[in-house]
């Protein structure tokens, strides 16, 4: 949830690491703050609020060559200057950055409180630098082997020591770490994002592994000090740095790029003669398949809406039966896990602490689970070993969009797969193969000519609460309409199955309150107007999101916006996007920081 960047080399360190954190910082943003080696002490600074606060307070910094950063989403101790890291030791001659959680704070607290520490914050992570103190016999390296063997929890930590000039030393266990191997230079980030514009040659740390690095690379070993000797790869030329490329905010850009994230999700993967699709990540084969009994999809936020769609569409199309699971949820209330389900982790970041855990989960109790991920070598796509990679690129704002579609496409494509082993004869499998190929397409010619959009944010920014309403497929796509509207603009939205609306959400209606629809072409859109006729008649203000050509809809509603017509299951991948455009011109109109909603974090590495 915290971004954390090192650097050591040749060049002047700050403007490495305040560019760092700029790429980082939507991985938290209430507080920043940097240490650099001015020899012979630590030169620290920190402020609360984003990274541009603290660049303008660092901008005559040191011209050091060594240093380390941080930007921070709070957890232990409130967003303050004291509790924003870089933490350092009562002499000020450790500094430590960290992204986790220190589990055991309480018992450490204690114990370096007997021995005379003074705690300067609330925080979890100032255990860290005194506990490196404590150990330090002059070897740095021994001294934070020795400090991490202590905590319980997660830590991804990147610590400079005054006397050390020429090493920094960094640890993870559950909180990811790479470390870049520059010309002259070396570097250590949560996120590839950090360093690619230096150098794509990397080392993706391991948990409980250790990593010295010099300005002439990195030394990796385990906490029992043996080497590991873990050979550099590169990062793929495909994965790119995240620019704004002329919009103004990421999320903007990112529901643009749909069409293609889409396109790549499903690139190489159709069949479309045979009228299957094959995902080599799965490495499973027709037979395989056959004996998957039930699916099981697990996620967090956006990530367990796509897992809501994938269900359906596996029942409807492939009749096997299929679940979607809160992660949070499964995972503390001892799961039962048969032996012949196939579970999916979805997430985009691949770091989500819930959702790792929920892996976990499965995987003690024998089962069988595999990642439908975005981050190429994330965390959960390491423990899973097996599964797909949805190529949506990377993606930077806080509120996901482009994921969203990515992770339904890729899942709609196992979908298929699955089906053929079963029910689905060729000519039903080309129309579904067809249908899906026909999807990026479609989505840019929504995208060109989104209508009334702002028609319908205009109402919505002066709304006090705004119902989301869809049957089937739609149900899915008004929970990810109403999460977007609240992630992002704040104001109180609840997604609801247009049929069970009657049963409590009707009575939040009063003469005016915006209610979006979601009912394109398909076996319930007859009984989605029946609700909208219901809604209407407690005078709401309705916006509907219908099936282009379904010209009876056109002017049913006070907003009406037409999407593609598509068959019924791809359907939410184009019903979501007029919801996602909402939300955003909503955020916009009420001057909300998009990118970086408050409160919020892109990567949720703690439960
Ligand atoms: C956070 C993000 C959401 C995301 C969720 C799950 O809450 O703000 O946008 O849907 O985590 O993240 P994941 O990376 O696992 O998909």
């Amino acid at each position: 949830m915290c971004g954390i960047i090192a650097y050591i080399g040749n060049e002047p360190a700050l403007p490495r690491l305040m560019e760092g954190l700029r790429r980082m910082e939507y991985r938290g943003y209430d507080s920043a703050g940097v240490a650099l080696l001015d020899s012979p002490s630590l030169w620290v600074r920190k402020d609360v609020g984003r990274v541009e606060a603290l660049a303008s307070r660092v901008k005559d910094g040191p011209t050091a060559v060594v240093g380390i950063a941080h930007t921070r989403w709070a957890t232990h101790g409130g967003i303050t200057e004291r509790n924003a890291h870089p933490h350092t030791d009562q002499g000020t001659r450790i500094a430590v950055v960290h992204n986790g959680i220190v589990e055991n704070m309480s018992s450490l607290k204690r114990m370096l409180a007997a021995e005379g520490v003074q705690f300067r914050s609330e925080t979890d992570t100032e255990v860290i630098p005194h506990l490196i103190r404590r150990h330090y016999k002059g070897d740095p390296v021994q001294a934070v082997i020795d400090t991490v063997g202590m905590l319980r929890g997660t830590y991804g930590i990147a610590v400079l020591f005054a006397d050390h000039p020429d090493v920094l030393v960094a640890a993870r266990n559950g909180s990811p770490l790479v470390v870049g191997l520059g010309d002259g230079e070396t570097i250590v980030a949560s996120d590839p994002q950090a360093i690619i514009a230096h150098t794509r040659r990397v080392i993706y740390l391991q948990d409980r592994e250790v990593v010295t690095i010099t300005r002439d690379g990195a030394n990796v070993c385990k906490l029992d000090g043996s080497e590991v000797g873990r050979q550099p790869e590169l990062i793929d030329q495909d994965y790119e740095l995240a620019e704004l490329q002329g919009f103004p905010h990421f999320m903007l850009k990112e529901i643009h790029e749909q069409s293609e994230s889409i396109e790549r999700a499903i690139r190489g993967r159709l069949q479309l003669d045979e009228g299957n699709a094959k995902l080599g990540g799965l490495e499973m084969s027709p037979r395989d398949l056959r004996h998957i009994a039930r699916i099981v999809n697990i996620g967090c936020g956006t990530s367990y809406h796509a897992g809501l769609v994938a269900s359906m569409a596996i029942e409807d199309l492939a009749r096997v039966p299929a679940r979607s699971e809160i992660a949070s949820e499964f995972r503390h209330r001892n799961p039962i896990i048969p032996p012949d389900a196939l579970f999916f982790a979805i997430s985009q970041s691949g770091e989500t602490l819930d959702t790792l855990g929920a892996v976990q989960e499965v995987m003690i109790k024998g089962g069988h689970v595999m990642g439908v991920i975005n981050v190429v070598g994330s965390t959960i796509a390491r423990a899973c070993g097996k599964g797909v990679y949805v190529y949506s690129g990377p993606e930077i704002a806080v509120a996901s969009t482009k994921a969203f579609t990515s992770q339904v496409t890729a899942l709609l494509v196992f979908t298929l797969m699955l089906a053929r082993t079963r029910n689905l004869s060729l000519e039903e499998g080309q129309r579904v193969a067809r249908a899906l190929s026909a999807v990026p397409g479609r989505v840019r010619e929504y995208l060109e000519a989104p209508g009334p959009i702002q028609k319908a944010a205009e109402i919505i920014a002066k709304a006090r609460y705004v119902q989301f309403l869809g049957r089937g497929y739609s149900y899915p796509v008004a929970l990810e309409g109403a999460l977007k509207l609240k992630e992002i603009a704040y104001i109180p939205s609840e997604g609801y199955p247009a049929g069970e609306m009657k049963h409590g959400p009707i009575a939040m209606l009063e003469k005016g309150t915006p209610v979006v629809l979601v009912a394109p072409r398909g076996s319930q859109r007859d009984k989605a107007i029946s609700n909208l006729k219901e809604v209407q008649a407690r005078g709401a203000f309705t916006i509907l999101v219908h099936s282009a050509g379904d010209d009876e809809l056109a002017d049913m509603a006070d907003v009406s916006i037409a999407v593609p017509e598509t068959e019924e299951f791809v359907s939410p991948l184009l019903t979501v996007l007029p919801l996602q455009l909402i939300a955003y011109e909503v955020a916009k109109l009420l001057d909300r920081d998009i990118d970086k909603p408050r409160n919020l974090a892109k990567s949720v590495t703690v439960e």
